[in-house]
């Protein structure tokens, strides 16, 4: 197991490239399910939940060929409609493949997630909007088993906006006979991104971008080439981790459109940014100003960046608070963040930071994700060496972080170690 070891202080100039979108990836992944043939992916990040997904794609017979942030698939030869515990375990948007593999086969056998590091994620959307399709659904020993003869279009309303329902709702319709509207629909970039690469296999969608999105079910899709988007919760973390460092830098290859909310909120904070078509540029000289965020959908804060953010305003000088309306559990980076000398309240989904203090260098154990990023930016403001264990859940979601982190000033060194 790896292991980073991070050495406190030091400041971030520099430019970064962006990599592709990991949560766009993976949703596009599963779209390749719908229909046989050639897909070329570009701009696919090499992390470890896009391996999780092309085992899952090869484990039901398609070919995956990765080579430079260019992903391959040929799904002319898949025969199994089975998505397994030991890859939806690893990864919940495995989930994904329930859509497609229901509308182009008419069965599916997908694994429940059961729980996450932060919580209890639910997937009843998922499979309400699938019965809403007309598909039979039953819970055995652990799975999902769907059948159907043909799905059929209908009205799908969510209570809650969600991303992966959208997505699975989105996939399924595109083959179901019949007109199908989804209101309440998510509006990620990610879910507009997916039914732009569905309308290149020649789904009809209306309505994308929106909230409604109005589905026209065809007999037949195509497989395409497809052009993944920047990932907009890297280039936040980056961002932020310039901003604590007092630093300055330039991300290329990004989209300030899928960020204006953080810009704003970064800006609020004491930092200069300016940004063109594919660049963003941020400067920062000053302690950041205490910043409140509240997070919540598309084209609001994501929960994806709350754990940065509260590591960001360990930093400015008072109190601030982060409130996360997505995931009320979503806080198993705070007690991790106080091994460094962190002072932070939590009070049901709020943290109230005091910040201002300087924080030491410590052990750490990263537990999810977006909570190890905010271990690591903790590390590299921290007085001396922290040690983030178990990155392991970086390295799902964050291509080469130390060697992009390392190339504009940090010193981060990942290594081999025994602790579990
Ligand atoms: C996606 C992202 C994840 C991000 C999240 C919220 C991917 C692969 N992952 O996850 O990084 O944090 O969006 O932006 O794209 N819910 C239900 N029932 C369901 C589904 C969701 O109650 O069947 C609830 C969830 O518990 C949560 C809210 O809906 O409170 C939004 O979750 P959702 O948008 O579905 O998240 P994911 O698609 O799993």
């Amino acid at each position: 197991m790896d292991k980073f070891i991070i050495k406190g202080g030091t400041r971030l100039e520099g430019s970064i490239k962006i990599s592709g979108s990991k949560n766009c990836s993976l949703a596009l992944m599963a779209s390749v399910l719908l229909a046989p043939g050639k897909y070329k992916i570009i701009n696919t990040p090499d992390l470890r939940d896009v391996s999780t997904m092309s085992l899952l794609l090869e484990n039901m017979g398609a070919k995956v060929d990765f080579s430079q942030n260019l992903l391959t698939i040929d799904t002319t030869g898949v025969n199994s409609y089975e998505a397994p515990y030991e890859h939806v375990k690893k990864m919940r948007a495995s989930f994904y493949v329930l859509g497609p593999l229901l509308a182009r086969f008419g069965r599916a056998k997908v694994s429940l997630p059961g729980g996450c590091a932060w919580g209890p994620r639910p997937v009843d959307l998922h499979i309400k909007a699938m019965q809403k399709l007309g598909a039979i659904i039953s819970i055995e020993k652990g799975y999902v088993i769907a059948k159907t003869k043909k799905l059929k279009g209908n009205l799908i309303h969510f209570d809650i906006s969600s991303v992966g329902a959208t997505g699975n709702a989105l996939m399924a319709a595109t083959l179901a006979k019949g007109t199908t509207v989804i209101t309440n629909a998510a509006i990620e970039p990610e879910i507009t991104a997916l039914a732009e690469m569905l309308v290149k296999m020649g789904a009809k969608i209306d309505g994308i971008g929106t909230t409604t999105l109005t589905i026209e079910g065809v007999d037949e899709l195509y497989s395409c080439d497809f052009e993944n988007i920047p990932d907009r919760i890297e280039s936040a973390t980056f961002l932020i981790a310039a901003a604590m460092t007092k630093g300055k830098i330039e991300l290329n290859n990004t989209n300030y459109e899928h960020m204006t909310a953080v810009l704003t909120k970064l800006e609020e904070s004491g930092c200069k940014i300016s940004y063109d078509k594919k660049n963003i540029y941020l400067e920062m000289e000053n302690s950041p100003i205490p910043t409140d965020i509240i997070t919540s959908v598309y084209p609001g804060i994501p929960t994806d960046i709350q754990a940065q953010w509260t590591a960001y305003m360990l930093l400015a000088k008072g109190t601030s608070k982060i409130t996360d309306t997505i995931y009320y559990d979503r806080f198993k980076h705070i007690p991790e963040l106080m091994r460094l000398g962190a002072d932070i309240d939590l009070v049901e989904n709020t943290a109230i930071v005091n910040g201002g203090k300087q924080l030491s260098g410590a052990v750490v154990m990263s537990s999810d994700l977006r909570g190890s990023a905010s271990l690591i930016l903790a590390g590299l403001v921290a007085k001396g060496t922290t040690e983030v264990l178990r990155i392991y859940h970086i390295d799902r979601g964050y291509e080469k972080i130390e060697n992009k982190l390392n190339s504009i000033g940090a010193n981060i060194k990942r290594v081999k170690t025994d602790i579990i």
